[in-house]
């Protein structure tokens, strides 16, 4: 048994190893696009039955909570919930106002669980991460809630 122990111990470090000092991002080609606080753009994603989806709206904007009165939809396009859930900074780029709108509109829940949603999730996490080094840095606006007037086109 202290024999086997022993080896467990002495595989630990290789383990620590086998995680690749290189960021997998470059190998997936995924990209950062920043956007501009009140600026115009274009949210898309595939929702749970394969279409896809699209919403014109402004980032920045604020939404507040979703139809089911939950979320913090208050800074559209931030990486990160709302104005001020933890981040890097405050980085707004193309693939979390997809996520964002795609999730005020689907009430998701559970972040790449999320059944509409996910897929917007996980390409939205290499925004999260280098959103700040690729510069997508912009000040919050601080504007009111005003809820969208139209809603997603999904084919
Ligand atoms: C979101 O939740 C609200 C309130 O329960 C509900 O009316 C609405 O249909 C839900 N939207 C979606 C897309 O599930």
């Amino acid at each position: 048994m202290i024999a086997n122990v022993s080896t467990i111990l002495t595989l630990l470090p290789l383990l620590a190893m086998a995680i690749p000092s290189t960021p997998e991002i470059a190998i997936k080609k995924r990209s950062v696009t920043c956007l501009n606080v009140g600026a115009t753009a274009t949210a898309t994603w595939t929702n749970s039955a394969g279409q896809s989806c699209s919403f014109v709206g402004v980032v920045g904007s604020n939404y507040g909570t979703n139809s089911a009165g939950s979320g913090d939809y208050s800074c559209n396009g931030r990486c990160g919930t709302g104005c001020s859930g933890t981040a890097a900074g405050n980085v707004y780029t193309q693939d979390c106002f997809s996520h964002d709108i795609c999730s005020y509109f689907n009430n998701a829940s559970g972040g790449a669980s999320d059944p509409n949603c996910g897929a917007a999730y996980d390409d939205a996490v290499d925004d999260y991460l280098l959103g700040v080094v690729d510069g997508c840095s912009q000040t919050n606006p601080s504007s009111a809630v005003s809820k969208p007037t139209s809603t997603p086109v999904c084919t």
